[in-house]
């Protein structure tokens, strides 16, 4: 297996780049199906999602706006449980479909906040679309409309994922290396 050194550590390839495309086009032309006719405004949740973000929306085809937010509760490689404020909204989401677009769900903390911070915005709807989803991890009820593909409770990086900031040009997904 292809192998990479980030920093102190080494990860090695656990999903292949035309796998992650496959899980991407499966998830548009689900949303291009369920989504067909509503006024939809894509979510970006920096940085982490601006790989996934930009390659699912090639794939839309829909009456939709994209923007990008910022929120960040990472710092090496695991998760603080400390949430920050999501900063960057200037858009006008009343009475639109928001459809959040993550790269990963890990414990469910950060979706939670987000969640709660667009509700003031008094948007139609608001779903969940996340590339990367670690059931084992997930401590929340809120539904994931849309997900790309499960993984196990391990750290990862590449396509769009960092380890302290790195890792995030590589076009497959590598796990930690114990
Ligand atoms: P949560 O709040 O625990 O769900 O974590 C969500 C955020 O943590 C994601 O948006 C990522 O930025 C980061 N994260 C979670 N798991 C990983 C991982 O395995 N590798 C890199 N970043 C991760
Ligand atoms: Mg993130």
């Amino acid at each position: 297996m292809k192998k990479v050194t980030l920093l102190d550590k080494t990860f090695e390839v656990s999903i292949p780049e035309a796998t992650i495309n496959d899980a991407i086009s499966t998830m548009a032309q689900k949303m291009n199906h369920d989504l067909k006719g509503k006024d939809v405004f894509f979510i970006g949740i920096l940085n982490g999602s601006f790989m996934f973000a930009a390659d699912l929306f090639k794939h839309i085809d829909l009456n939709c706006q994209i923007t990008f937010l910022k929120l960040a509760s990472y710092s090496g490689n695991k998760s603080t449980g400390t949430v920050k404020r999501l900063i960057g909204i200037n858009e006008d989401l009343e009475d639109k479909t928001v459809i959040i677009l993550e790269d990963i769900i890990d414990t469910g903390n950060t979706l939670d906040s987000i969640i709660r911070q667009l509700k003031g915005y008094d948007p139609a709807e608001i779903r969940i679309a996340s590339l990367l989803y670690k059931p084992e991890a997930y401590t929340k009820d809120i539904k994931i409309d849309y997900v790309g593909i499960e993984i196990p409770n391990e750290f990862i990086v590449g396509y769009g994922l960092d380890y302290d900031g790195y890792g995030r040009n590589l076009r497959d997904i590598y796990t930690l290396v114990p």
